[in-house]
């Protein structure tokens, strides 16, 4: 162990927006840079993590030692994820679209003048943490997820922890006065089943490596009983 104390443990970490197309050359999408998921999968990686990294569309170079699955809608990231089972931990960071649109559009919509406008009809996506977090068979030991939220923080966050299934949830406030959204510092109160723990105001890639080693005390734990 030493220097590398995840060796031996699989992660799996979702990252970026999904795009879900309209027609080959538009989409819908949410707005996410992918930095936090990033960040964190470089810093399980750098603690020794088997770590595989399901993105959506970003523009960020692929952090070294990580395998990179490139993906861009919610179903290919929900298929990325499931063939990579088994893991020990699954992190979902990722802003996935809620919904997708239902057609088939194979060829691009075209404006024709006095046409009327198209409409778009919406067909809900798959969740991919609250999967995970239900699954019988290869369930993560530990899941993690996000959740953003501008009032109520703590109380919104506990019900998505139990609504979602999952172990922790890293809930981020994005309320206008704290200066997150589009920002480099960040504001986390981690939920467990235990309680919260209320961080500092950290630098993004500081609440990534804060989270890795609070996942290797969580293995750590587990393995002492
Ligand atoms: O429900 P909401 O989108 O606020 O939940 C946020 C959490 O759920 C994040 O961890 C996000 O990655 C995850 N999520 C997901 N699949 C979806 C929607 C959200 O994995 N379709």
């Amino acid at each position: 162990k030493g220097e590398l104390p995840l060796k031996g443990i699989k992660a799996l970490v979702t990252s970026g927006p999904t795009h879900e197309p309209i027609d080959p050359v538009r989409y819908l999408a949410n707005r996410s840079s992918g930095k936090q998921g990033y960040a964190i999968a470089t810093a399980l990686a750098r603690l020794g993590a088997e770590t595989v990294l399901v993105s959506g569309p970003t523009n960020l170079s692929p952090p070294p030692g990580v395998t990179v699955k490139n993906v861009e809608t919610a179903r290919e990231m929900l298929a990325a994820c499931e063939a990579s089972l088994p893991v020990d931990v699954a992190v979902c960071a990722a802003a996935v679209a809620d919904w997708r649109v239902d057609i088939d559009a194979t060829q691009k919509i075209k404006k024709e003048p006095g046409a009327s406008t198209p409409e778009l009809r919406l067909v809900e996506n798959p969740d991919i943490l609250a999967t995970i977090s239900h699954l019988t068979t290869n369930r993560p030991s530990l899941v993690v997820g996000f959740a953003a939220e501008t009032e109520k923080v703590i109380e919104h966050a506990v019900a998505k922890r139990a609504r979602k299934g999952c172990d922790w949830i890293v809930a981020n406030d994005v309320s206008p006065e704290t200066g997150v959204m589009g920002g480099e510092l960040n504001t986390v109160h981690l939920i467990t089943r235990d309680g919260q723990e209320d961080w500092p105001l950290l630098p993004k890639q500081a609440v990534a490596e804060r989270l890795a080693r609070r996942i290797l005390a969580h293995f750590t734990d587990r393995d002492k009983n």
